[in-house]
């Protein structure tokens, strides 16, 4: 019957446009072509495409044909800020961060843990070429130790794609690193003596404690909105009570949370750092990688005395394999660069050429606009998966670029609990206690969206919300 086709037929296309098969943004086929590809009337599409727009999932755009939009679906709400204790914690090791890592390279598990790009974009093989010419052509081997600053052709990339962030250096006053958190580690090394606070994100990216711990130094957590990033009044509070002597912030999709610090208030944020004279180490590795219009700025923009230390690298744009990161160390230059040398004396050569090599080219930007599109749609389904299969009173964050999503279930769920079960059936997630020093995220978890989507990755999201469906009773609701 005609009038069950045209339902098939618009059932067929909203599924396509919720599996991604159809982008977010695509135009879909011009009325007749879909007519004479499905073998239906005009009227048929025409009718199937009015449902599909009373649905929410096309609109019609005058003189050029109907669009995929994504379909207003029951959200879920995004976080609550945290609770943070106001004093210093000193930072204790936590096995489970070392239990994450390490089965984060089973093989056969479904991995949802580590925020590591997806490796299905083109950029891979041109990464392969650029190592392999850059080896055949430039004499890296048998030149000895490189100098302490690091490569002068990726340090001129590097200081031209700065300009995107708002950031104006000269690449003399870059050094280059292993990565982005090796970079924070130098900074933290010049800033700071053992036993000193610093200031860090509630949540915060579990290797920034761990290099805090490490360092034997002590932690003062800074809620985080998950909207607007850091709380600076949190902060101003903590910097008139304590001798902090650095602030950590991943200023741009911070993990786990992905919210970004608006410009204004990283303007005020530097006034603060201005007005305390107190150091900020900026770690700016997801900025790249962002959904809206435009590459939000780093604070270090609105820097013109040198406090902010502006760390990043290309784990999470390129490949982490290739450990390259960099940190523009504003009026601590000199004593970063004993720092590196101390610690390094100096970096391999060839992961640097090939890194120069890569951003010098077009295909750096061709791939971000790719990755950004794709990481996007795939944050998308993740949110559509997760209002299918987790309890409504589930939280999730909704970031604003990066790979990682953060979500809250209701205070009487382990999440910890849920990461070991979950291993067990070779379903990785990163559990929320990691984030944090006073064990306050223990019903959270993280996790990253980056790879592409299979039946397998999605049956594994049902399957974790199945067993906090199975935690949460009627009565259970989120402590406000
Ligand atoms: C916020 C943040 N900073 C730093 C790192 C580590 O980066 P790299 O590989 O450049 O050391 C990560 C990795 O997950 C991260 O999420």
């Amino acid at each position: 019957m005609e009038t069950s086709l045209y339902n098939q037929l618009a059932e067929k296309l909203a599924d396509h446009i919720r599996s991604g098969a159809i982008a977010t943004g695509e135009r879909l086929p011009s009325i007749r072509q879909l007519a004479k590809r499905e073998g239906v009337s005009i009227s048929t599409v025409m009718s199937a495409y009015s449902i599909l727009e009373e649905q929410g999932w096309v609109e019609v755009r005058p003189k050029s044909g109907y669009y995929a939009i994504k379909q207003a679906r029951p959200s879920l709400a995004i976080p609550s800020i945290a609770h943070t204790e106001a004093r210093p914690i000193v930072a204790t090791t936590s096995q489970l961060v070392m239990d994450v890592q390490r089965n984060g390279f089973r093989s056969n598990a479904i991995n949802f843990s580590r925020a590591t790009p997806a490796n299905d974009f083109p950029i891979a093989k041109h990464l392969q070429q650029s190592y392999t010419r850059q080896a055949r052509t430039r004499q890296h081997l048998g030149v000895g130790y490189t100098v302490p600053e690091g490569s002068e052709e990726l340090r001129q990339q590097i200081a031209r794609h700065a300009i995107d962030a708002g950031v104006a250096v000269s690449p003399d006053s870059i050094v280059t690193s292993i990565g982005s958190l090796n970079a924070m580690g130098l900074c933290l090394q010049a800033l700071t003596q053992p036993g000193d606070v610093v200031a860090v994100e509630s949540p915060c990216y579990y290797g920034i404690l761990q290099l805090i711990e490490s360092y034997g130094l002590r932690a003062v957590e800074i809620p985080v909105h998950p909207e607007t990033g850091m709380s600076l009044e949190a902060l101003k509070l903590a910097l008139e009570q304590w001798p902090i002597a650095a602030i950590i912030t991943v200023s741009n999709f911070s993990n786990p949370l992905g919210c970004s610090i608006p410009e204004d208030r990283k303007r005020a944020l530097v006034d603060i750092l201005e007005h305390y004279e107190v150091p900020l180490i900026e770690d700016d590795i997801y900025g790249d990688l962002y959904f809206g219009e435009r590459r939000p700025k780093a604070i270090k923009a609105f820097d013109t005395q040198g406090w902010v230390l502006l760390c990043s690298s290309v784990s999470k744009t390129i490949d982490p394999q290739m450990r390259v990161g960099w940190v523009m160390a504003g009026r601590y230059y000199e004593d970063i660069l004993y720092r590196k040398f101390v610690n390094l004396v100096a970096t391999p050569l060839l992961p640097q050429l090939a890194c120069a090599d890569i951003l010098s080219q077009g295909i750096y930007e061709r791939h971000l606009r790719q990755a950004r599109e794709a990481y996007r749609q795939r944050y998308e389904r993740l949110a559509d998966l997760a209002s299918e299969h987790f309890p409504s009173a589930t939280k999730i964050s909704r970031p604003q670029g990066g790979i990682g999503a953060w979500f809250e279930l209701p205070a009487s769920v382990n999440a910890t609990e849920l990461y070991h079960h979950a291993k067990d059936q070779d379903v990785l997630i990163a559990p929320g206690e990691m984030f944090s020093l006073n064990k306050q995220f223990r019903h959270c978890f993280r996790l990253s969206y980056a790879y592409r989507w299979t039946p397998e990755r999605e049956d594994a999201i049902r399957r974790l919300g199945e067993w906090v469906t199975q935690r949460v009773s009627p009565t259970n609701t989120f402590d406000q």
